[in-house]
């Protein structure tokens, strides 16, 4: 069986009262279109056409792919109208899965099983809500057999009454659904080419219908506002969280951590409260995050422990290191391992060697530290003339002074010690101590300044 799957993505979503089209505003940093073409493409369709509205160009743009065909539907003339619009980039299909492009959170499972119950004929996904406005109702006769659907406009108030209703996801014959589509009239309450009119056009030609309800509700839900794409959010980050879970991560509260992107981990890593994931994230074993610390596009290898309130970005921290509290590791931050780094220390671009420590109160930029050093409270690379960036090298077992400046480009050689409070703006030779500091002195008769009484 060749599937073509269509998403309706047209609509204006005015609702959510934005500049940005409604489809590309985004759940877990993904725009709401994103999450429906991933899904998509994993049931292997043989076309993904993409029906766009005016203007819809911006959405186009920002949606690569060389798999996905749009078409564009110039006016909103209902939902049938759209899905004609897809239908001559769909030769050769058998089977139609209409999906809509503000519906993100159906999942594979779901849609799989639409498709194998319709087997050829029609597959309708319906639920059973407890406030049912707003949707189309599902109709169906004396024996619960399904033979149409209401719009909520067009429905009476008996009809209202009836809680099962459309999601709109549909299977459908190929062929006879070209025919069905030609047949729409408009004459409804909103003037609209009714897609929902093509479930009593296949019940009359006693097309084999298959009704499939979802695992879950919010599978079906779409967003009309920024309340419930915040809804839709919880709700996703809820499910990344059980699958974290179930696959061996502790969160010490699963509804306090976000994953916007992907997060692969070992075994028996654990993320306290509000640790927000980005990009893609690799943990190895035993790895245990601090609450409130972001983790974006980085690599976090066994043993580590980061303490609360780091921010980590593109940045690699070796086995057996503690990172934290109060830690900012920028892009090519590498640490070997067994490294420690404390708080309110700022690393970037800078290779730190296995053992190495930068406890306290740093800057160490555009830098390459040996292993085994030691870098004291307040040591800062000055790295930048305020032209151009320059390299500090730092040899192995070195030991800096407390509130040292190391002026790039500078070299400390292997085992040097410098003595605290320098400034350090030429090569510091190996195994020796330097130091720029004045002599200390005492003024035996200086007296402190007395205040002058006003008057
Ligand atoms: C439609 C269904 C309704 C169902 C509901 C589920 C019809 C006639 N009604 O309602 O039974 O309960 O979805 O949400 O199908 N779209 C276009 N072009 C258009 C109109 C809509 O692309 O001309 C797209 C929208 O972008 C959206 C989807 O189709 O993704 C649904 O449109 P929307 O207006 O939200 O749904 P209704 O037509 O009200
Ligand atoms: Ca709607």
């Amino acid at each position: 069986m060749k599937l073509g799957i269509v998403i309706l993505a047209a609509g204006q979503g005015t609702r959510m009262k934005s500049s940005l089209p409604k489809v590309l505003h985004t759940l877990a940093d993904r725009p709401l279109l994103q999450h429906v073409i991933d899904t998509a493409r994993a049931l292997d369709p043989q076309h993904i056409v993409v029906v766009f509205g005016h203007g819809g160009e911006q959405v186009r743009d920002a949606i690569p792919g060389e798999d996905l065909v749009w078409a564009e539907q110039a006016e909103q003339l209902g939902t049938g109208h759209a899905l004609e619009q897809a239908m001559p980039h769909l030769d050769g299909v058998d089977q139609v899965l209409v999906l809509y492009g503000d519906v993100p959170l159906i999942t594979h499972a779901t849609l799989a099983e639409l498709i194998a119950e319709a087997a050829g004929g029609f597959g309708l996904l319906t639920v059973t809500l407890d406030d049912p406005s707003g949707y189309g109702r599902i109709q169906r006769d004396g024996n619960g057999a399904v033979h149409s659907i209401v719009e909520q406009k067009d429905a009476t108030p008996e009809q209202l009454l009836i809680q099962e209703i459309n999601t709109g996801i549909m299977s459908l014959p190929a062929e006879r659904l070209r025919a069905w589509l030609e047949r729409l009239e408009n004459d409804n309450a909103q003037g609209e080419f009714y897609l929902t009119d093509v479930l009593a056009m296949a019940v009359a030609e006693q097309v084999p219908l298959a009704v499939v309800h979802p695992g879950d509700r919010v599978e079906a839900e779409g967003v009309n506002n920024r309340a419930q794409l915040a809804t839709l959010e919880r709700a996703l980050q809820w499910r990344q969280a059980e699958q974290l879970m179930l696959q061996g991560l502790t969160l010490r509260d699963p509804a306090r951590v976000d994953v916007r992107g992907t997060l692969r981990h070992g075994r028996d890593c654990v993320l306290d409260v509000n640790v927000i994931v980005e990009g893609e994230v690799i943990l190895g074993d035993n790895v245990r995050v601090g609450a409130n610390s972001v983790l974006r596009d980085s690599r976090i290898h066994d043993d580590v422990h980061i303490l609360e309130n780091c921010v980590i970005e593109q940045a690699q921290i070796g086995a057996g290191s503690r990172v934290g509290p109060f830690s900012r590791l920028r892009p090519g931050a590498n640490l070997a391992g067994h490294n420690h780094v404390g708080n309110f220390v700022e690393i970037k671009q800078s290779e730190i060697g296995e053992g190495s420590k930068v406890n306290h109160l740093s800057y160490v930029g555009d830098s390459d530290i040996g292993a085994g050093v030691n870098m004291g409270a307040g040591t800062i690379t000055c790295n930048y003339d305020g032209a151009n960036k320059h390299r500090t090298v730092i040899g192995d077992s070195a030991f800096i002074g407390s509130n040292t400046a190391l002026v790039a480009p500078v070299t400390v050689g292997a085992g040097a010690t410098i003595g605290a409070g320098s400034v350090i703006g030429k090569d510091a030779p190996a195994g020796q101590l330097t130091l720029t500091r004045a002599r200390q002195t005492t003024i035996p008769s200086w007296q402190r300044p007395a205040k002058t009484p006003k008057k």
